[in-house]
């Protein structure tokens, strides 16, 4: 049965933590949600000396919650698990804009990763593609033999192909392709298993000498794609008017489809609200990093991820496409109970479908950060928040961080020093009251 779920929260960030939670529990299924299952050390020291080498404790971040994601009509709470400030709010923020006028529209391809396996020493490259191809069955069982449980799944070794590099700084090589449906695995495994069982049957068909046996992050047979349409009316604020925001938006994606100094920092903040999502159900923020980045240079020029445009009703017309290569069973994702409850709080019940979450975290970011460059700054919503962080680190505890914030905002001077003289001066106060 499919879950009922409001995300439009409201005032959620004007609560604790503990309020907070009971509001999810209240908004969720009391096991979907329950508190204990996202406290801090919920990973152990056992759990992680199994997960990497050389353990010798855990590290902690904060684990936040976006509202007001409407995704193909469904809502979604999303969990996102970063160390900056803005990004949880951006994210919430531009999501509920969105909602204003039917949130995100989403969709996935099908989960098909690509293994690499390098040949060099080939003496006839036209006989060794020949003869590769020809024994593409044999191949693609020898792969499937690595990975059972994925072709019990549905999924498995679909496809070889081979590519031809005749100048590197080494010489000529043939790259041989695996294509392999993953289904609900990122795959990174069993992709690279294949890889390796297939490649003393490629030497034998080549008559060359197999390399490298790995997975290419660059995963653009599993991209996700994300759109919004946003009304001018939502954009309305501080008193400038919503058409005019679009025109200053549409200027600020100019600028990143022009430069990419600009496109890097730009993409950067679409990266803000996709790999918080990633880390928090444990998926691999590197490897979809890694793919995001080279798609966004695949014209051969490092560009602006997203696109924006104005339709011709005015609204502001938003679209992201990102490969992105995660997963929901196997490796952390399972592992780790935060990445467990991260999991079970999104109620996905696909790779894909976590794909699409993850790209329309991704274009919400972006239009949350391009909305505040073009219109009052960055500074203003970050300052904030910076201003907590800086009040926490100068040793403020409870009630005494918002205060110190305040002070430093008003005074508009947000440095430790500040904080730590304010502090001193609020206890001094209250030790003598
Ligand atoms: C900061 O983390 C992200 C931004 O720099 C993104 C952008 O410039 O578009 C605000």
């Amino acid at each position: 049965m499919a879950r009922q779920l409001n995300s439009r929260i409201e005032g959620l960030y004007r609560l604790n933590p503990a309020e907070r939670r009971q509001r999810l529990a209240d908004a969720m299924h009391p096991y979907v949600f329950d508190a204990s299952r996202v406290a801090g050390g919920v990973l152990g020291e056992d759990r992680a000396d199994k997960m990497i080498e050389n353990v010798v404790g855990t590290f902690e971040l904060p684990f936040g919650i976006a509202t007001n994601f409407t995704i193909n009509g469904h809502d979604y709470l999303v969990p996102m698990v970063v160390e900056e400030p803005s990004i949880v709010a951006g994210a919430s923020y531009a999501a509920r804009m969105a909602r204003a006028s039917g949130g995100f529209t989403a969709c996935h391809d099908e989960p098909l990763m690509i293994g690499q396996v390098q040949l060099i020493g080939v003496p006839d490259v036209q006989a060794a593609r020949t003869a590769i191809l020809a024994s593409q069955l044999e191949l693609l069982e020898r792969a499937n033999a690595q990975s059972m449980s994925m072709v019990n799944r549905g999924g498995g070794a679909r496809a070889v192909e081979v590519h031809q590099f005749d100048e590197s700084p080494m010489g000529p090589m043939l790259v041989v392709h695996i294509i392999v449906d993953c289904r609900d695995a990122m795959g990174a495994n069993a992709v690279n298993s294949m890889c390796e069982a297939i490649a003393p049957l490629l030497e034998a068909a080549s008559g060359g000498r197999a390399m490298l046996r790995i997975l290419s992050n660059l995963t653009d047979r599993r991209t996700a794609t994300a759109r919004t349409r946003i009304s001018p009316d939502a954009l309305t604020r501080d008193g400038i008017d919503g058409h005019e925001v679009i025109e200053r938006i549409l200027w600020a994606h100019a600028f990143a489809v022009v430069d990419p100094y600009r496109a890097t920092t730009h993409n950067k903040g679409i990266m803000n609200g996709i790999d918080p999502v990633i880390v928090a159900t444990g998926n691999d923020w590197r490897a979809v990093e890694a793919g995001a980045h080279a798609w966004a240079a695949r014209t051969g020029r490092y560009l602006s991820m997203s696109n924006w445009s104005r339709d011709s009703a005015g609204y502001l017309c938003g679209e992201l496409t990102l490969p992105l290569a995660v997963g929901i069973v196997g490796g952390a994702t399972r592992v780790h109970p935060a990445a467990r409850a991260a999991l079970d709080i999104l109620g996905v019940t696909s790779a894909g479908e976590l794909a699409e979450v993850c790209v329309c975290a991704g274009l919400a970011s972006n239009l949350a950060a391009m909305r505040a460059l073009a219109t009052e700054g960055i500074q203003r919503g970050h300052m904030s928040l910076h201003a907590r962080q800086i009040a926490l680190a100068a040793g403020a505890e409870g009630d005494e961080v918002a205060v110190i914030a305040q002070q430093m905002i008003d005074r508009a001077h947000i440095k430790p020093a500040a904080a730590e003289q304010l502090l001193a001066a609020l206890r001094g106060t209250l030790t003598e009251a």
